[in-house]
């Protein structure tokens, strides 16, 4: 008698994988596309490894492009500040982006006490990965439940706002790979019509919030246009900057 089993194709990549975390046997027993990010529970991120689940994004290579960016400009205003640095990194997920920036700057000389790292999200179980992470490298972060910045106390000024948030067009998550639209959580993808609801409800709740020099640092999708910003949130000025496929990705806001 003949099985009808259907094999998983797996990538050396994932194979390699599975054989370090001691995983191999999935081989023979997972056959649909649940990523190799999500049964080995890690991610090598910035030179860090980050605990993942299916309750949070699988962060992406583009990100810690985001953050080396970022990190040049935290760099000199720190350098240059006598003043203590407020930043946050909204839509933390598994906390990838802030983790890495507080990890990095307690390379740099007399940070301690100069800065102060929050990392936000809407979702709970999200909140409990940040904390193992937070865990892990020992950071000195403070961890918030909140919808974008409605939980952030008014008085606190931000001097760096961080934000990779959901920004695919809401058509356009049917055709993502099965890998992603299948098991990844559609909170963390969809970012509505155009991809960008939560980026511009994000810049007009920044804006009472952020110091008259603050940088406000997002990721993108490749389809959205400067002018589009400009015409939604014209309070702002904008730069962007590709990423090293050559796409759109990366876009700083400082209110003019
Ligand atoms: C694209 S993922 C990015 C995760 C992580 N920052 C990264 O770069 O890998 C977006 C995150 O935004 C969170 N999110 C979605 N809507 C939100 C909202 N209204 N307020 C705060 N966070 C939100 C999701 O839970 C998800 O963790």
């Amino acid at each position: 008698m003949t099985q009808n089993r259907s094999y998983r194709h797996w990538s050396p990549y994932e194979k390699t994988q599975l054989a370090r975390a001691g995983l191999s046997h999935l081989l023979e027993t997972v056959s649909d596309n649940t990523p190799v990010e999500y049964l080995t529970n890690e991610v090598s991120f910035d030179g860090w490894q980050a605990h993942v689940t299916p309750a949070v994004l699988i962060p992406r290579v583009e990100t810690e492009e985001l953050v080396e960016l970022i990190f040049q400009s935290l760099k000199k205003t720190l350098l240059t500040s006598t003043q203590p640095l407020t930043i946050v990194d909204v839509g933390t997920g598994s906390g990838v982006i802030g983790l890495s920036l507080w990890r990095r700057a307690q390379g740099l000389p007399e940070v301690t006490g100069k800065t102060a790292f929050h990392l936000l999200d809407i979702s709970p179980t999200a909140l409990t990965i940040v904390k193992e992470n937070s865990s892990r490298l020992t950071a000195q972060v403070a961890i918030l439940e909140s919808d974008l910045l409605s939980a952030w106390p008014r008085q606190t000024k931000i001097d760096f706002l961080i934000a990779n948030l959901p920004y695919i067009p809401s058509a356009r998550i049917a055709t993502l790979p099965l890998a992603v639209k299948d098991f990844e959580p559609n909170l963390a993808l969809d970012g509505g019509s155009t991809g960008m609801s939560l980026i511009t409800e994000l810049l007009e709740q920044a804006l009472p919030v952020v110091t008259s020099q603050a940088e406000i640092w997002l990721e993108i999708d490749e389809t959205h246009t400067l002018t589009q910003l400009e015409q939604t949130r014209p309070e702002y000025r904008y730069q962007l900057f590709q990423d090293s496929f050559g796409k759109n990705r990366f876009v700083k806001a400082q209110k003019i």
